[in-house]
């Protein structure tokens, strides 16, 4: 079995803070999302990963994964250039994966429960593809599976104006090597894209079986900022968050707090858990950092009540004020010009941004 991580797309839903980088490296808890898939390939026993690659990001994603080595696998970097579907991402892996099985896993996703019994449902029988399911609210904005008494996959759409069930197709995905001529049969849809579900509708009219699997602990497809702080508000909830920095006397710390070794909690500042903050960001004086707020590394707090909000690293935040459900891109800087701001300010700013409030 081998793993196909898809890092192409443009991350639209996620701009401005994806004008500059890909939407994969995006951090959660302070842990860029692509991370999380390449723990779950390593945890069901897959080490041999393809990692698609879009137009954007090509070197930060190859920086960040490397040759895979510090996580225990072995990456193979491919090219997708234009992001003309997902579908045609995994037809990019064609020569990677060869006769083997594959899990494909879409890198903005990220789940709780992680993708070995996904694996181990498809080895144990004999499918042309294995799919993951979650209940969703919205159907329409997700590919959808119908499923008879059994259980039973019977049909696979993308996006459908009336959907059959409430059952999304969630991004991970494992696939016999039969899809990828489904993938070459494939026309584009509405959008545009070759889409993965079509493909594996073709497999079921093929005559193949599908397997499906419905994952019942938590899934975020982290698309737009507010799944983004979701999924920081989940993954916080449940990491191990170590106080390894250092407190000053005068400072007060509440519930769990995860501060890097370099990073510091200066007298008078408030920091209530779960938080997490990364290595040299210093939390000054005047400052309530709140619960669900993962603040990155070389940043600096000061006079500022900041929750449920995330940012990303090399930023200063002197604004006097509340900044709540944020998320605030890489060196974008908030200050304030006048005084207080009582009322609480929801913020998506971009990397590089000046922001005087
Ligand atoms: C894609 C797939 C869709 C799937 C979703 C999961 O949608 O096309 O079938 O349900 O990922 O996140 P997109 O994010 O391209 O709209």
């Amino acid at each position: 079995m081998k793993g196909v991580l898809l890092s192409g797309g443009t991350g639209s839903r996620l701009r401005p803070i994806t004008h500059t980088g890909p939407k994969q490296l995006v951090p959660v808890a302070n842990k860029p999302v692509l991370e999380y898939a390449v723990e779950d390939f390593k945890a069901a026993g897959i080490t041999e990963i393809g990692v698609i690659l879009g137009h954007k990001g090509r070197d930060e994603i190859q920086d960040l994964l490397g040759d895979g080595s510090k996580y225990g696998v072995d990456i193979t970097y491919i090219v997708q250039g234009n992001p003309l579907g997902l579908a045609h991402a995994a037809g990019c892996a064609r020569d990677f994966v060869g006769d083997d099985d594959f899990v494909m896993y879409l890198g903005d996703n990220i789940l709780k429960s992680g993708i070995t019994d996904l694996v181990e449902s498809f080895e144990a029988g004999d499918y042309g593809a294995g799919i993951a399911l979650q209940r969703v609210d919205d159907p329409q904005a997700f590919g959808i599976a119908d499923v008879d008494e059994n259980g039973n996959v019977t049909e696979l759409i993308e996006k459908p104006d009336d959907p059959p069930t409430n059952l999304a197709l969630i991004g991970m995905y494992v696939f016999s090597p039969a899809v990828f001529d489904a993938i070459d049969n494939l026309e584009p849809s509405w959008r545009g894209e070759l889409e993965i579900t079509d493909a594996i509708q073709s497999l079921l009219e093929d005559g193949y079986e599908i397997d499906s699997h419905v994952v019942t602990g938590w899934w975020k497809d982290t698309g737009k900022p507010e799944d983004i702080l979701e999924a920081n508000r989940l993954v916080l909830e449940e990491t191990n968050l170590t106080t390894d920095g250092t407190v000053a006397e005068d400072a007060t710390t509440d519930g769990r707090v995860g501060l890097a070794e370099s990073a510091t909690i200066e007298d008078g500042a408030v920091v209530r858990g779960p938080v997490s903050i990364a290595e040299n960001t210093t939390v000054k004086s005047g400052t309530y950092v709140g619960p669900y707020s993962s603040i990155g590394a070389n940043v600096t707090l000061s006079n500022i009540h900041i929750e449920n909000s995330v940012v990303i690293g090399d930023s200063e935040i002197t604004a006097s004020g509340r900044i709540v459900d944020s998320l605030i891109g890489r060196s974008a800087n908030v200050e304030s010009t006048d005084g207080l701001l009582p009322e609480g300010r929801r913020l998506v700013v971009g990397e590089n941004s000046q922001l005087k409030l």
